[in-house]
């Protein structure tokens, strides 16, 4: 392991490599990134890069392209380009278009959790910490279309009071993450505060006492007074909120909250990768100058007061 980590870091050095994380990734991965962050913190940060060659991303394939996209001029790298987001596969831009053109007029915000070509065909992008933002910034429109993920598009329309236009994609990870466990888990853990994921299904958000994406989660963690939490989300971000916040106590809410592309990332990956400049994660540039207006639009409104 030590070895392992002295490679990396002279590896990272002469590549001129920045390594990003997301808050889902295994502990070891977290602690030897420059950052780590949620997929809104790491869209501003891929954003902003100005002194790397290279970025070797730590996550799933959309946040990978997300980063390609924003940083025409480096290449972006995966440890495991096998890493996918079976939600963001649940929709394609074929589909898309066919979605589009039964709501002539009505415009698109897609998740981020999408493949370039969905967000080529979306007229803004959102994360789950700004989606209440981004589709309230569209105004008072009849129809909105919002796609992939159905539960973070029914919590929207619970924060708004309006209905969307919602494609039937979700997490499988989120999925399993029942009312009932939650339930089990306060009688066991009776002074425990929960906190769930917008990815979860509603009846599981109407059981929590917080429903944060999770950057949120960390920005509650290090202000909040209660001092024990039930966490609703992947298990990745245990780690993230014990260093966030070392007196508090964070419980997995679940034993199944392990999303398998996310823990795909490895030391020895990202060491390969970094020695072979592989796998380079490249979008083409037609998709890629489509899709980033729809970032864009997304960090600019998210950006705004
Ligand atoms: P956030 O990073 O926006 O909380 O999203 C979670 C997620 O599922 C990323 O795949
Ligand atoms: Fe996709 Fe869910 Fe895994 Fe996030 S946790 S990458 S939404 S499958």
């Amino acid at each position: 392991m030590e070895n392992l980590l002295a490679d990396i870091n002279r590896l990272r050095q002469e590549r001129r490599a920045v390594i990003l994380a997301h808050t889902y990734q295994s502990p070891e991965v977290q602690d030897i990134a420059d950052f780590v962050g949620d997929s809104y913190g790491l869209s501003v940060k891929a954003a902003q890069i100005a002194d790397a060659d290279v970025i070797v991303f730590c996550g799933v394939q959309f946040m990978a392209e997300t980063a390609a996209i924003l940083n025409p001029g480096r290449q972006v790298l995966m440890p495991d380009p096998e890493a996918g987001c079976p939600m963001a596969d649940m929709i394609t831009a074929d589909q898309l278009r066919q979605f589009k053109a039964e709501h002539p007029g009505a415009p698109t915000v897609c998740y981020v959790n999408s493949t370039a070509e969905v967000k080529a065909e979306s007229d803004v992008c959102c994360t789950s910490s700004n989606a209440v933002k981004i589709v309230q910034s569209l105004g008072d429109v009849p129809e909105i279309l919002f796609v992939p993920d159905q539960y973070l598009g029914r919590f929207v329309e619970r924060q708004l009071g309006r209905r969307l236009v919602l494609w039937e994609g979700f997490c499988p990870t989120h999925y399993t993450l029942g009312p009932e466990t939650i339930r089990k888990m306060k009688r066991l853990h009776p002074d425990a505060k929960v906190m769930v994921h917008p990815e979860t299904r509603p009846e599981t958000q109407d059981a929590a006492d917080f429903i944060l994406s999770t950057g949120q989660m960390v920005d509650l963690a290090k202000t909040t007074p209660y001092r024990q939490f039930l966490v609703g989300t992947e298990e990745g971000i245990l780690h993230t909120l014990r260093k966030a916040a070392p007196h508090i106590e964070f419980i997995p809410a679940s034993d199944f909250l392990r999303c398998p592309n996310m823990k795909k990332t490895t030391l020895a990956k990202i060491k390969t990768c970094l020695e072979t400049r592989q796998t380079r994660i490249t979008v083409p540039a037609e998709i890629a100058a489509k899709a980033k207006i729809a970032i864009d639009k997304m960090l600019q409104i998210s950006a705004a007061k």
